[in-house]
């Protein structure tokens, strides 16, 4: 067995994605475990180049984890040879022209999502990785969250007999700013910088409901602005310019009809901050981001509508626990593995710039939608 090293540009750690889930908590912690194992035994460890526009802020997060390479070029760190890939986790409005460099670097890329914010160019930079030949990859963490890895394993299974229906409810309350500090970033409640709920959120919901459930077929989106001004991180009051709450049903291939809503302006009254409950013929279920309950139709009660008499069913009591029957580890760094897996040995890795491509196209029909007030068949790229 033989360990190595390829070199990984990181853009973007000083965020809060960039910083805690792909620095800390994938890229460092495959380090810790000893490397990404490959098929043939092998290890490789990955060292990250922080790059950023602030030399200040990279310098502190280097010396924190004792990382000997950081630098604002990122022209010299892509001119590199030793540095096999270039991720990416700035701002979206700053993603495609990064990318784009990295691509015609020769650099494998990893991204975050969404990975433009325009189905256009989004197709545009599946097209420049593939006519490169590089290899590329989206961030599609929800798949690997516990709650929906048991949802899958459901699927799976058969429980449901046939799937009639999805409802997501995703969303919590973000602060204004003003009285309590806002817990995300400003530039998510400006259009003009990225931001808006249905550019953060669709493209998460699209590879769920594409590898759940089946191909998204037609969208119809009511996107809103319910807070109309915020405070951002200087203590200074803008215009929030990009939707904050977003209702949508999508129609899926095989009839299924999924609703979601997604809000930041959204009071938390349910187990988990995002909920997906699946109706299917033989069973439902109801799974979070951990957890996962479900009801097969032999333990379905048979409540009658009265609403004279008081309701005396505990409802929630009747659905059975899903077990883990297995140790789930961060999703982030699993992809992380399997990214790295798919670069140094063609391991698959379904999760690439075409895929993150759809899901930005999601939005953008999701956006168009809400603004003519129809539903909007989704064309296949
Ligand atoms: N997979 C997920 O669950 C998930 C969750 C949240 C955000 N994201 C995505 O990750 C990306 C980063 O989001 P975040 O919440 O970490 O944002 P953030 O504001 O915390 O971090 C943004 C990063 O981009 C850098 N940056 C580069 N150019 C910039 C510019 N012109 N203006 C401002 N910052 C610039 C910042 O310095 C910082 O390092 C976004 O594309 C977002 O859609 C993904």
């Amino acid at each position: 067995m033989s360990v190595r090293t390829i070199g990984v540009v990181m853009n973007g750690v000083t965020g809060r994605m960039g910083y805690r889930q792909h620095l800390v908590r994938s890229v460092l912690a495959i380090n810790e475990q000893g490397g990404v194992t490959l098929s043939d035994g092998d290890r490789v460890k990955l060292r990250p180049v922080l790059v950023g526009r602030s030399a200040g802020k990279l310098a502190d997060i280097a010396a924190r984890h004792a990382i000997p390479d950081f630098t604002t070029d990122l022209d010299a760190a892509l001119a590199d040879d030793d540095n096999l890939i270039y991720f990416d986790a700035q701002v979206t409005s700053a993603r495609v022209k990064a990318v784009l460099k990295a691509i015609e670097a020769g650099k494998h890329i990893y991204a975050e999502k969404p990975t433009a914010e325009s189905a256009q160019e989004a197709l545009a930079l599946a097209e420049a990785a593939t006519a490169k030949g590089v290899k590329n990859g989206v961030v599609q963490d929800k798949l690997f969250l516990p709650g929906l890895l048991k949802l899958k394993r459901l699927i799976d299974g058969g429980f449901f007999g046939r799937i009639l229906s999805v409802r997501g409810e995703f969303g919590y309350w973000v602060f204004e700013g003003d009285w309590q500090e806002a817990q995300r970033p400003s530039w998510n409640y400006r259009g003009e910088d990225g931001g808006g709920i249905v550019l953060d959120m669709f493209p998460h919901w699209h590879y769920v409901l594409e590898n759940l459930f089946g191909r998204v077929e037609s969208v119809y989106a009511r996107a809103v602005t319910h807070i109309p001004s915020r405070v951002d991180e200087q203590g200074v009051t803008y215009q929030a310019t990009a939707d904050d709450a977003a209702y949508g049903v999508f129609e899926l291939e095989g009839g299924v009809i999924a609703q979601i809503n997604s809000s930041w302006t959204v009071r938390v009254n349910r187990d988990e901050l995002v909920e997906f409950q699946v109706d299917g013929t033989h069973g439902s279920a109801v799974a979070g981001l951990r957890n996962c309950r479900v009801q097969h139709r032999s333990a379905t009660p048979k409540p009658v509508w009265n609403p004279d008499l008081p309701v005396t069913a505990r409802f929630r009591d009747d659905w059975q626990e899903v077990p883990d029957n297995m140790e789930f580890d961060n999703g982030f760094k699993i992809q992380w593995e399997a990214f790295v897996r798919h670069v140094l040995e063609d391991a698959p890795f379904p999760n690439d710039f075409a895929s993150g491509a759809r899901g930005v196209q999601l939005a953008e029909l999701g956006l168009r939608s809400s603004a003519e007030g129809r539903r909007i068949e989704v064309p296949q790229l």
